[in-house]
């Protein structure tokens, strides 16, 4: 059978990024001889539009079967006042939830063209590639207990930072299946100098790499100085591994390395089906841009390197991964560029399509 594919578009300028990915997916089919199952379904808003729910039951079990689901983006101001339990991101966290989706990966990747976007150094960013991996179900932000209670006479707010030893193992795993596929060096980042969580998954990273990943290269930082090092001189790294709220902050930082929220790609992976490769989700960082929605003004670049991720981790084709991910490169060094891309010294434009078609006729000359 051709590998499955589930697009989940959803609002805003989630469709029409999308559809430059849809483009890309058709050339590897004529041009190729690689051909996906393609289905396509509803999610977040316009899934409450049509059934009153931001993700039907049908959709979900769907996700289950497919060998990857790409996404684009949920939200937008009509929804804002709807009830929490059928907002968007509703229906993006019920995906994530049940597919025990607990390994996102962001990488923060800069291409030569647009090293002077980022807010370092021309040549501290230049050809930079690294992976952040962060554990995305567990830790700080679900611990218990957790609430705003009463002591004494005053207010205290109480979160919990709680790891399993399981929990933390899958995540290491994850990190160098994934170091073993790039670089081969694995940095793993917590505070064990002063949280006992962060002990625990400093020893539990060290034990699966002893017995199970001896032959990649394995250090630990506290977290803290590795926000400092990502800064200095990123490119000492290639996978980062850490927990949900370290995580959240370094993912973020290191996204302000390479440039525009339009750029940027990610995937969150679970455990291993049947196949061996692991459940996936691939989607853009950046959300539904509602101010620039339905005016062909979007960057499908994080879209398509989102693909390019589902590619090398979902369907095994990390040299056909390469191939798009060099036309993305390609047609930055031409100076082909969307407004989100649009330096201070201006120039024209060019739209949605016109980027994805320009991706095409890349991947033609490669
Ligand atoms: P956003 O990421 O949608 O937009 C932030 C800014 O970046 C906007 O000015 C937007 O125009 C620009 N931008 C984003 N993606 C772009 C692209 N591909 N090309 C060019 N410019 C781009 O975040 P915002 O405005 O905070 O949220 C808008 C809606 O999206 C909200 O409803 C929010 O809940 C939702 N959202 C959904 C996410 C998801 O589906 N995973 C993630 C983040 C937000
Ligand atoms: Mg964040």
């Amino acid at each position: 059978a051709n590998p499955s594919i589930l697009i989940l578009a959803g609002d805003g300028i989630g469709p029409e990024v999308m559809a430059e990915v849809k483009k890309i997916i058709g050339w590897f089919d004529a041009k190729r001889g690689i051909t996906f199952d393609v289905s396509e379904d509803l999610v977040g808003g316009c899934a409450y539009d049509a059934h009153g729910t931001p993700l039907t039951d049908a959709t979900m079990a769907k996700a289950q079967e497919v060998d990857a689901v790409l996404l684009g983006a949920v939200g937008g101001p009509k929804y804002d006042v709807l009830d929490f339990s059928v907002k968007p991101e509703r229906g993006l966290l019920r995906l994530r939830k049940e597919m025990d989706l607990f390994s996102n990966l962001r990488p923060a990747q800069c291409f030569d063209a647009l090293a002077d976007f980022s807010s370092l150094k021309k040549d501290v960013v230049a050809g930079l590639d690294i992976v952040i991996v962060r554990e995305l179900t567990s830790g700080v932000y679900f611990g218990e207990p957790r609430g705003i209670f009463t002591e004494g006479n005053e207010r205290v707010g109480i979160n919990t930072q709680r790891y399993t030893e399981s929990e933390i193992a899958r995540v290491a795993r994850s990190a160098f299946e994934l170091a073993r596929r790039r670089g081969n060096k694995v940095c793993s980042m917590e505070k064990a100098n002063v949280m006992e969580s962060g002990i625990l998954w400093r020893e539990v990273v060290q034990e699966i790499h002893d017995k199970e990943y001896p032959d990649v290269q394995l250090s630990h930082m506290y977290a803290d100085a590795g926000a400092m090092q990502l800064c200095r001189w990123p490119k000492q790294f290639d996978v980062i591994l850490t927990d949900n709220l370290f995580g959240d902050l370094l993912s973020d930082m290191a996204a302000m390395l390479t440039g525009s929220l339009g750029m940027l790609p990610s995937a969150s992976l679970g455990a291993p089906m049947a196949n061996g490769r692991p459940k996936a989700l691939y989607e853009p960082v950046h959300g539904s841009a509602p101010d620039i929605a339905g005016q062909g003004k979007a960057n499908p670049i994080a879209c398509i390197l989102s693909f390019a991720m589902a590619l090398r981790y979902s369907f095994d084709l990390g040299d056909e991964a390469t191939r798009v991910e060099k036309a993305v490169e390609k047609v930055l060094a031409d100076g082909v560029r969307t407004a989100d891309l649009m330096g201070p010294e201006g120039g024209t434009p060019v739209s949605t399509s016109a980027m994805g078609d320009a991706v095409i006729a890349a991947l033609d000359a490669s």
